[in-house]
């Protein structure tokens, strides 16, 4: 049904991925692969927003390459390339920012969101960052978008800009792409800090990272947030305990899960157990990932060589819709 579309998505290079990034993203990545014209790329124009230390955002982006890979996206079927390597991005980005208002930008909650926790670096890259992913979606007229689902206002706006866009230059070259998620809706997978999702902005302790170490694991959850334990029989459960039952419910045995939501019915539960059993699995969840790593990234050669190949199949399909997106403008050469 959905054989052949156009698939686009990317991550930052922030660090390491983490199992949100994996289970929002990546593990659909995986999937699409097989049955789709994919492109994944790492997205590090869009890491600048926060002004990184140029040594650490060049070891995280051949991080997030060797994380790719270690999880099992193949160079052979999907395009893996690097944003950067494609100019064609940034231009289309000059181009869709010319129709891209201050008012709507201004709405977005995810700049709202930086506005509020970053008042002394509220840039205009910053403001401008969904007229970026656009252009990233649009380059290679992606028809559908793997994400999690703090992406999702970002894709309205890339439907938007491409609307836009066809109807001020009267053409039809971007179709409306779609947020996806092979389950029926997006996801978000919880952090270990009682918060809402997990991230790093949130501090190392509420993210589960795909290269943490067992012992890392263990000591990660032990510091989960929980609450006093419940006093009265089918009470209610509070966000970190919930956040910790929706975790084993993605990595853990079901008959695992059901053991201590009765056990926390009853009364009965053991915070210290539910820890230990859920970093337990997510070792085991996660092992052979963090072997794969370890090896990939030590083989410079290897990443050197993917990226290459990546950026010159990118190169081809965004060298059509920029010749293509200019040439609606009026932007053509006459000598
Ligand atoms: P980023 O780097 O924050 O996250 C990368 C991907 O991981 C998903 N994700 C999650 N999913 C579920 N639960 C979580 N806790 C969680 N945390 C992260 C994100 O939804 C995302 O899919 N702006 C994007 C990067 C980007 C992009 C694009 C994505 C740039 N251009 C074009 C798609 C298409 C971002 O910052 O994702």
């Amino acid at each position: 049904m959905s054989q052949g579309k156009t698939v686009v998505s990317g991550i930052r290079p922030t660090g390491k991925l983490h199992l949100g990034n994996y289970l929002g993203a990546v593990q659909n990545f995986i999937q699409m692969q097989h049955s789709h014209n994919c492109y994944f790329f790492i997205a590090d124009y869009h890491s600048l927003t926060t002004h990184p230390n140029p040594a650490d955002l060049h070891q995280s982006v051949k991080q997030v390459l060797a994380e790719y890979l270690a999880c099992g996206l193949d160079p052979e079927k999907s395009t893996l390339y690097i944003q950067s390597d494609l100019p064609q991005t940034a231009e289309l980005y000059l181009l869709l920012n010319m129709h891209a208002y201050m008012g709507e930008l201004e709405r977005v909650s995810s700049f709202k969101e930086k506005a509020r926790t970053q008042p002394n670096n509220i840039n205009a890259g910053l403001l401008t960052y969904p007229v970026l992913m656009a252009a990233d979606i649009l380059i290679h007229a992606a028809d559908l978008v793997p994400v999690g689902k703090d992406q999702e206002q970002h894709l309205e706006m890339a439907r938007t800009f491409g609307n836009r866009f066809n109807r001020i230059y009267q053409t039809n070259l971007f179709p409306e792409p779609q947020a996806f998620n092979y389950g029926k809706e997006l996801i978000k997978i919880p952090g270990l800090q009682g918060g809402g999702k997990m991230s790093k902005s949130d501090g190392e302790n509420n993210v589960i990272n795909l290269i943490d170490s067992p012992e890392e694991i263990r000591k990660k959850l032990s510091r989960a947030v929980t609450d006093s334990g419940p006093q009265v029989p089918n009470s209610e459960v509070s966000t970190g305990v919930q956040n910790l039952f929706d975790l084993m419910h993605l990595v853990s045995q079901s008959s695992t899960l059901e053991h201590f939501k009765q056990a926390y019915a009853d009364c009965s539960i053991r915070y210290g157990d539910l820890k230990k059993q859920l970093a337990e699995d997510l070792i085991i969840y996660l092992s052979p990932i963090r072997e794969k790593i370890t090896a990939i990234l030590e083989d410079d050669a290897y990443l050197s060589k993917i990226a290459q190949m990546g950026k010159d199949k990118a190169a081809e399909s965004a060298d059509k819709t920029i010749t293509a997106a200019r040439s609606a403008i009026g932007i053509q050469r006459f000598y």
